[in-house]
């Protein structure tokens, strides 16, 4: 940028907070509105998810990225920057606070310096599969502060609960999600309660969430038994007070958003053809096309990459959903398209073969992914040079040859993320992904996750069926945080949080986040 050009176009100021962002239902047919005061999980009036929205023109941001046609898009970024550099800027979330102005004081940003990853030129894994050199690129967000990227949501959403007061947090998790909340809730002083599967959860997450001080309980249920229950608390029992960090909470994805610009950033916002991302409860996915969606409306891209989410096969929802029953999000005629009552019934199909999830990628090891609309949406907004995105799933086998392969060439992640090098080689190999067309695969969470996978496959040894189960009596450590075995019961699950249960009336629950859980 010369010197004379800022003068030209000095870069407006920052408005951030209540007057330029709100909560809205993503349900075109209701479109609720609500303040970002509020504490919501669902759409009170018709149930579907919130999103944030902007008043671009308000916030300055629509000024600061509108300039003359023909623009270079890294133009159009520079100015886009903010006036000055203050302490946000250290984090690789806020730096791009511009575009997700929902806090109210800069001063009170929740941050750990997340963010801070950068996307890695993976050339001699390119060669190695086929490849042409300079194409294929890593987006490394196992090098977030808890080692995946669920710290970019994390820093937004504590964000968002240091402005509403929340002294609890809670979420269900596949061990990731945890790790992250934990760690923010402890250096920001809110009380962290996880609630995990049994024997659901790699041994590297459980260690930061037990480490970091969370109140852990092992519910006797799966990822999605322990979500139908956190939900029901967060919204039906205040007496629990339970700030909500699951990838519902809209403010989490306004802060995932960034993972996009920083793939932009690393490819000096030339915009790639693909972007690969694994799908487990969908928030990552949903929240790249809220990015892209916007960067379209602001004018700072003229062209999105075609989006590729892919399932593991043994908790392959999506993909039966999208590609087997041919349900789309339809401009968000979704909600009364039929298309939401065939999820429904697929659900329901589900619960009567009692069908699980079940993969080695335990990341990912989710039956009924709660963002299921949103991703769908962002399979229609990232349709690259073509109609719309798509979704594919790989096995167990194929996660672990891939993993193996991303670590070969120096890099390495957890099963999960390996799912996106894997499905980017079979769309490549399908013929999809054209030569010499730019892919970023996201690898989601750090080698360091999931060791006993990664022993496995170099050695052969079982170490997950080596394991001892756990002990019963207290360990000796002087900071000892042990798990807390709970059934998968509603009431012994408050009890367990030390919530006093006298009086309370649990007769709906059992219908609302049992088998049958509410669909949202
Ligand atoms: N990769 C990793 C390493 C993950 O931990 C997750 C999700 C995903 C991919 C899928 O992302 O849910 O946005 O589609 N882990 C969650 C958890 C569910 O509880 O940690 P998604």
């Amino acid at each position: 940028m010369t010197p004379q050009a800022s003068q030209q176009h000095p870069s407006p100021p920052l408005v951030s907070g209540p007057s330029v962002a709100r909560q809205r239902c993503i349900n075109p047919g209701c479109g609720a509105s609500f303040a970002i005061t509020d504490t919501l999980t669902a759409c009170p009036s018709c149930a579907a998810l919130l999103d944030i929205v902007y008043d671009w023109t308000a916030s300055g941001a629509r000024a600061a990225t509108t300039l003359p046609p023909g623009t270079p898009a890294w133009m159009r970024w520079t100015f886009a920057s903010l006036p000055a550099k203050t302490r946000a800027d250290t984090s690789g979330v806020w730096k791009f606070r511009r575009l997700m102005p929902f806090y109210d004081d800069e001063k009170n940003i929740v941050t750990i310096g997340e963010g801070k990853t950068i996307l890695q030129n993976a050339d001699l894994l390119a060669r190695h599969l086929g490849f042409e050199p300079g194409t294929l690129h890593l987006q490394y967000e196992g090098q977030n502060p808890s080692g995946s990227f669920k710290d970019n949501g994390m820093t937004a959403a504590f964000t968002h609960a240091k402005m509403v007061g929340a002294t609890v947090c809670a979420c269900a998790s596949t061990g990731n999600t945890s790790a992250a909340m934990a760690i923010y809730a402890s250096q920001c002083g809110i009380k962290p309660v996880i609630f995990i599967g049994q024997g659901k959860i790699a041994y590297g997450k459980l260690s930061q969430a037990l480490d970091y001080g969370a109140l852990t309980l092992q519910v006797a249920g799966d990822f999605d038994a322990c979500l139908a229950k956190v939900r029901y608390i967060a919204e039906n029992i205040p007496r629990a007070g339970v700030y909500l960090m699951n990838s519902v909470n809209p403010f989490r994805l306004e802060g995932q958003k960034a993972v996009m610009y920083r793939v932009l950033e690393g490819l000096c916002w030339q915009v790639p053809d693909w972007i690969v991302v694994p799908g487990g409860n969908l928030g990552n996915c949903s929240a790249f096309g809220k990015a892209f969606a916007e960067l379209l409306d602001l004018g700072m891209i003229d062209r999105v990459p075609r989006l590729a989410v892919i399932n593991a096969a043994g908790s392959s929802t999506l993909d039966r959903i999208y590609n087997g029953l041919g349900v789309r999000w339809n401009g968000g005629k979704y909600f009364s398209d039929g298309g939401k009552a065939k999820v429904d019934a697929e659900y329901a199909r589900m619960y009567a073969h009692n069908e699980r999830a079940s993969t080695i990628a335990t990341a990912i090891e989710i039956n009924r992914p709660v963002n299921l609309a949103k991703a769908l949406r962002a399979l229609e907004i990232m349709k690259g040079d073509a109609n719309e995105g798509i979704v594919r799933s790989v096995g167990d086998e194929t996660i672990k040859h891939y993993k193996a392969a991303v670590g070969k060439f120096g890099f390495g992640c957890e099963p999960a993320s390996a799912a996106s090098v894997a499905g980017a080689h079979m769309l490549r190999q399908e013929g999809l992904i054209k030569p010499g067309q730019t892919v970023a695969c996201i690898l989601t969470g750090h080698i360091l996750k999931d060791p006993d996978v990664t022993v496995s496959y170099h050695t052969g040894l079982d170490a997950k069926a080596s394991k001892q189960p756990l002990p019963t009596e207290r360990p000796p450590g002087q900071y000892a945080n042990p798990p807390v075995p709970v059934a998968d019961d509603l009431g012994e699950i408050l009890r367990a949080m030390g919530v006093d249960t006298t009086g309370l009336d649990l007769s709906g629950a059992a219908k609302a986040t049992g088998k049958v859980a509410k669909e949202y």
